[in-house]
């Protein structure tokens, strides 16, 4: 019974560029399972472009996504976790933590427009983590690129291997459906953005196709179909899961075409909860004893209720209510008396939940993204990076009579993962690195009205900061010596390397040879 609760579990994320229609698709995904009954009742998680300048209105918006940042419904047997992802570019940060808490991704791209630049960033956390993704490429009901091209351009600017499982008939005006190559089955298109279409078992050389789709679609697709098998390796699932080969399917998701055969290919290859590791050894989920992690934390803008919910991924075992676990950062002992669990876009309290599932905790301060949560063992769990932020700035206190609100502030804003902050080993003075402008104006909110602190910003001009180590400890201290103007200490007392253009990075990765470099805090 346990091992089949765990057994059944898909976790996993969508990620897109915005627009590709990521929204869309987790709607019809829920719309399969049940959770909701029309199309349209997902709150889109989306920030609407209009209001980039107005982080408020932008906050209020995360706002309503707290039930819907986890996504849990039934699907045939198998209990299937959502986790959304913020499609904002500067909350990126957000996404590359809630990748970590996933054991698939199913990538969303726009047929017209290919890959574009934030799909391309995500999937560098996926290869970096070796995760097994799988490809929709929306949006068949429009004019887009030729599949063939588009599948080119999947493996090379993924840089992984493609393999087509379903193969679209046309497209735009004229597209008439797609062959599901996976159950050797046609699903013809009705433009419907309610009802499920049905498929149909049909065989490829009768003249049933020619009549279903027309003499000249039908030869265009056995041809097709053909050039696929002669081109493309038969699809193994071994090279799925090692993430080395991801499966494409076509489709559109506003007319829920082509999504039952990816949801329905998803729940037989996707795999079920996974080992995660911690510092002392590797967590099989099937482990009796709890663990998990806080990979992020909600906080709750309003500050006359200064709570948040932390996110906690369950690695292994059984979490249940009201059962004391312990904190391993603080070594003291929680009992939650109201976790949530997320089904459709309902939070609920529950009693219990398995590996592979999240819970939100309730939580006053007590909770850093990173933290584990154990039955008793002693354990860290690993793969939270931090990222090489983009846009840096000095803060100053600007109200000294509060420094200590202001110190306390930025502990708590740093935990939540906000922000990193860095301190100038050269000046002592600290440094804000950010993926966006967007921070920098929520941690100045939220300092003045969360902690009644006040900052001023002082512009700095870097280009990146990176995280150095070497085997060579003299290489090391002379490197730290001869660029002591350039070096930072990050808030776990870590070397890093303040760059002030791509240029001089170059240069001193090539003059300091024993140094490498790093661009996440993971290595
Ligand atoms: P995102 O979460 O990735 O940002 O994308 P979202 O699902 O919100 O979709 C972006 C836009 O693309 C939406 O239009 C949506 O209706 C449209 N869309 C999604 N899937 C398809 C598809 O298969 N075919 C076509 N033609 N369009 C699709 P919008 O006008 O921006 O928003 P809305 O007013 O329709 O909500």
């Amino acid at each position: 019974m346990f091992e089949s609760e765990i057994n059944r579990r898909r976790t996993f994320a969508i990620i897109s560029h915005p627009d590709a229609g990521k929204t869309t698709l987790t709607e019809k995904l829920l719309l399969f399972g049940g959770a909701i009954h029309v199309a349209g009742a997902v709150k889109s998680n989306k920030i609407k472009k209009t209001a980039t300048s107005d982080w408020m209105e932008i906050e209020k918006q995360r706002g309503i996504s707290v039930a819907t940042s986890v996504m849990g419904f039934e699907y045939e047997g198998h209990k299937i976790n959502i986790l959304d992802t913020p499609g904002h570019q500067d909350f990126a940060e957000d996404t590359f933590r809630t990748l970590t808490a996933v054991d698939s991704v199913i990538i969303v791209v726009d047929a017209a427009k290919g890959v574009e630049a934030q799909t391309r960033k995500l999937m560098q956390v996926c290869t970096m983590r070796k995760t097994p993704v799988m490809i929709f490429v929306n949006k068949m009901d429009r004019e887009g690129k030729d599949p063939f091209d588009l599948l080119d351009e999947l493996e090379a600017e993924l840089g992984i291997g493609v393999r087509p499982l379903s193969w679209p008939i046309n497209m735009g005006q004229k597209f008439k459906g797609v062959y599901n190559i996976y159950q050797e089955k046609l699903n013809l298109y009705t433009p419907n953005k309610q009802r499920i279409s049905e498929t149909v078992a049909v065989d490829l050389n009768s003249t049933q196709l020619d009549e279903m789709v027309g003499e000249d679609d039908a030869r265009k697709l056995r041809d097709d179909l053909e050039l696929i098998e002669g081109v493309y390796n038969p699809f193994d699932v071994k090279n799925y899961l090692s993430a080395d080969v991801a499966p494409v399917f076509f489709g559109s998701a506003l007319n829920t075409f082509g999504v039952k055969e990816l949801l329905d290919c998803f729940i037989e290859i996707a795999p079920a909860p996974l080992p995660v590791a911690a510092q002392e050894r590797s967590v099989e989920p099937h482990e009796e004893a709890f663990t998990g992690f806080v990979f992020k934390i909600h906080a709750n803008m309003d500050p006359n209720h200064r709570s948040c919910i932390a996110f906690v991924k369950i690695c292994s075992g059984k979490f249940e209510r009201n059962v004391p676990y312990r904190h391993i950062r603080l070594d003291k002992q929680f009992k939650f008396s109201s976790p949530t669990a997320f089904m459709a876009q309902k939070k609920e309290t529950v009693d219990e939940a398995y590996a592979g599932d999240i819970v939100g905790l309730p939580d006053t301060g007590n909770f850093k993204i990173g933290d584990t949560l154990t039955a008793g063992e002693t354990l860290h769990f690993k793969g939270l990076p931090s990222f090489s932020p983009e846009m840096f700035k000095y803060v100053e206190n600007a109200d000294p009579m509060k420094s200590k609100q202001l110190q306390k502030g930025l502990d708590q804003l740093m935990g939540e993962g906000v922000a990193q902050l860095f301190t100038h080993q050269n000046n002592g003075r600290k440094i804000i690195g950010t993926v966006g402008q967007l921070q920098f104006e929520v941690i100045e909110y939220r300092l003045l009205h969360e902690y009644g602190a006040q900052v001023r910003w002082e512009p700095m001009s870097l280009y990146k900061a990176c995280w150095i180590e070497s085997d060579d400890a003299a290489a090391l201290e002379n490197f730290k010596k001869r660029k002591f103007q350039y070096m930072a200490k990050d808030k776990d007392g870590r070397d890093v390397f303040l760059a002030e253009s791509g240029y001089l990075l170059q240069m001193a990765q090539q003059d300091f040879d024993k140094i490498r470099f790093h661009f996440t805090s993971e290595f």
